[in-house]
C-alpha cells in the first residue's frame, strides 16, 4: 500500500479553533474532491464544521475500520457520551438531532444491542435467508411489484422518458417495506406516502414522521395480539420482551434502510447504463457483481452516525479528546489511496474488503435483502426495457444533498421497450402475478383505483 502525505508519525495535534463547513455547495456536488482537499491538509482524520457543530470527520480506511470494529471498546454510540450535548451546547434546532434522538438499536451498546441485533437477524431470516420459503416468496413478490411498476411507467407508449429514482427505485423497496411490516394494502400506501414526506424531509416531514410512529405502535400492538409470517411478529417471537415503544423504533429504520436500497438501485443502473461490458452479460452473477463495484465506488450509506470517543484516543494526526464525536465516511475511506491504490480495478471479481457494509458490532443485518431487492430490480429493468439511455452525462447526474447518503435526487432516461413478450407478473398482460396473493400485494391487483397508483401514473412522461 501507499504511503500518505505525511512523514512518519507527526505529532498528534489538536483541533484548530476554527474549522471549515463539510457540507457546502463543492460537497454536494462532488464529495470526492472535498475529500481529498480535506486529506492533503489534514491527513486521514479531519476537523470538519457539520450545520454548526464541531465534529471529526474520519477518511482513512484503516482508521474507520479501527473505529467501525472498536477493538479495545474506546467508542461508544450512546447519545450521552457526547461531551458538548451533554453540556447543553448544542443548539436546540441543530437539524441532525432528531436522527440521533431515536434511540433505537444504532444507538445501542453491550447487552441491550445484542439482543435488539438477536431479534433483527431472526425476524430478517425469512425474508432473506437464501433456501427459506419466505425469502423466495419475497423474491417473488420483488419481481412481480418491479413489473407493475415497469408496466405503468411504460404505459405511455413503447419509447419514453421516465425518471428511474422516482418512478422505480425508490417505490419499489417500499413496497417490499410494506410486506414485510405485514400492512393491509390501503394502511401500506398512506404508510409509503408518510415516508416519502419524512425522507424527504419537507415541512410536513415532522407529522409524517409522528404519524408513522403512531402507525408502527398500532401495528406492533396488533401483531402482538395476531401475530402473522411479517417482520414484527417475528420480532416480537424473538424478543419477547420488547416493548411497543422499543418495536416501533426500531420498525421504523425499515424505510430508512429501504431508502438506501434504492439509492443502490439507482448506482447500478448507472454503472451498468455506462458499462458497456456489463450490459452484455446481465446474468444473476454479473449483476451481483456490479451491486458490488457500485456499493464501492458510491456506498449509499456514505457517512455514518457520531461515535463519542470515551478516552482520549489518538486517530490519523489528532487526538480525539473524550466526548468528542467522529463521523466515520465510507465513501471517503474507499478512496483513501491506501486502500484504493491497493485495489486491482480490472480485476473480474470486485474487493469484498470495502466497508459499504459497515463492520464489526453494528455491521449491517439486512446486506442480503438489499443485495437481492438491487439485482431483481435491474434484471427486470434490462428485461423490460432494450434500451436505457442516461438523458443526461453521468457526471451532471442531480445527487441528494445528505450529510449521510450518497443518493441520486432523480435518474432521467430515455427508454425503449424489448419487443419480446411481457414477462409474467406483468399485470398488463393479464397473467398471473408471481407472487402468491397477500394482504400487501393488493395494489398490485387495482393499480388504477389507489392513490399510490395515481401518483406514479402522475409521473410519466411519454414521448
Ligand atoms: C443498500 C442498502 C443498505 C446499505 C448500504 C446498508 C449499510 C449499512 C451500514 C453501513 C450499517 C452500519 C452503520 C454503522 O455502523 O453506523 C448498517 C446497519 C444496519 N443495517 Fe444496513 N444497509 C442497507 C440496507 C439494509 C436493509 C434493507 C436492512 C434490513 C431490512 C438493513 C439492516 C441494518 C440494520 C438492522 C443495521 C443496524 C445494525 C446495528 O446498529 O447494530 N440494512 N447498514
Amino acid at each position: 500500500m501507499t504511503k500518505g502525505p505525511w512523514p512518519q508519525q507527526p505529532p498528534a495535534r489538536t483541533a484548530p479553533v476554527t474549522t471549515e463547513p463539510l457540507l457546502t455547495r463543492d460537497y454536494d456536488a462532488d464529495p470526492a474532491l472535498v475529500h481529498e482537499k480535506l486529506r492533503k491538509i489534514y491527513g486521514p482524520v479531519a476537523p470538519v464544521d457539520l450545520l454548526g457543530v464541531p465534529v471529526w470527520f474520519v477518511m482513512g480506511y484503516e482508521e474507520v475500520l479501527r473505529v467501525l470494529q472498536n477493538p479495545g471498546g474506546a467508542w461508544s454510540k450512546r447519545l450521552r457520551n457526547w461531551k458538548m450535548n451533554a453540556e447543553g451546547r448544542i443548539p436546540a434546532d441543530w437539524p441532525l438531532m432528531p436522527i440521533f434522538q431515536v434511540n433505537n438499536s444504532t444507538f445501542q451498546e453491550g447487552a441491550a444491542l445484542n439482543q435488539l441485533r438477536h431479534a433483527w437477524t431472526s425476524a430478517l431470516a425469512p425474508f432473506q435467508d437464501h433456501g427459506h420459503p419466505g425469502a423466495q416468496r419475497l423474491e417473488q413478490a420483488v419481481v412481480s411489484h418491479a413489473d407493475e411498476l415497469l408496466g405503468v411507467l411504460s404505459e405511455g407508449g413503447t419509447t419514453g422518458w421516465a425518471d428511474l429514482a422516482a418512478q422505480y427505485a425508490r417505490p419499489l423497496p417500499l413496497m417490499v417495506a410494506n410486506r414485510m411490516l405485514g400492512l393491509t394494502a390501503a394502511r401500506g400506501e398512506d404508510v409509503v406516502m408518510d415516508i416519502w414526506r419524512m425522507l424527504d424531509a419537507g415541512p410536513d416531514a415532522a407529522a409524517a414522521f409522528e404519524r408513522l410512529y403512531a402507525a408502527m405502535t398500532e401495528l406492533g400492538a396488533a401483531k402482538r395480539e395476531t401475530p402473522g409470517d411479517d417482520l414484527p411478529s417475528h420480532m416480537i417471537a424473538a424478543k419477547p420482551d420488547i416493548t411497543l415503544d422499543e418495536l416501533a423504533r426500531e420498525l421504523l429504520m425499515l424505510p430508512g434502510l429501504l431508502d438506501f436500497t434504492a439509492s443502490l438501485v439507482c448506482n447500478v443502473v448507472v454503472e451498468v447504463v455506462a458499462n458497456p461490458d456489463v450490459r452484455e452479460s446481465l446474468s444473476a452473477g454479473a449483476i451481483d457483481e456490479t451491486v458490488n463495484r457500485a456499493a464501492l465506488l458510491n456506498p449509499p450509506m456514505a457517512n455514518l452516525t457520531f461515535r463519542y470517543a470515551l478516552t482520549d484516543v489518538k486517530l490519523g494526526n489528532f487526538t480525539i479528546p473524550a466526548g468528542d464525536p467522529v463521523m466515520l465516511s465510507v465513501a471517503a475511506a474507499h478512496a483513501d489511496p491506501r486502500f484504493a491504490g491497493a485495489i486491482d480495478w480490472h480485476a473480474i471479481r470486485s474487493t469484498r474488503a470495502h466497508l459499504a457494509w459497515g463492520a464489526g458490532p453494528h455491521s449491517c443485518l439486512g446486506q442480503l435483502l438489499a443485495t437481492r431487492i438491487a439485482t431483481i430490480a435491474v434484471q427486470r429493468l434490462f428485461k423490460r426495457f432494450s434500451k436505457v439511455k442516461l438523458a443526461l452525462p453521468a457526471d451532471q447526474l442531480p445527487w441528494r444533498p445528505s450529510p449521510f447518503m450518497r443518493a441520486l435526487r432523480s435518474l432521467p432516461v430515455q427508454y425503449e421497450l424489448a419487443r419480446e413478450p411481457a414477462p409474467p407478473g406483468d399485470p398488463a398482460t393479464g397473467e398471473a402475478p408471481a407472487a402468491q396473493a397477500s394482504p400487501a400485494d393488493e395494489p398490485a391487483g387495482k393499480p388504477s383505483r389507489s392513490p399510490l397508483w395515481s401518483f406514479l401514473r402522475g409521473l410519466r412522461r411519454a414521448r
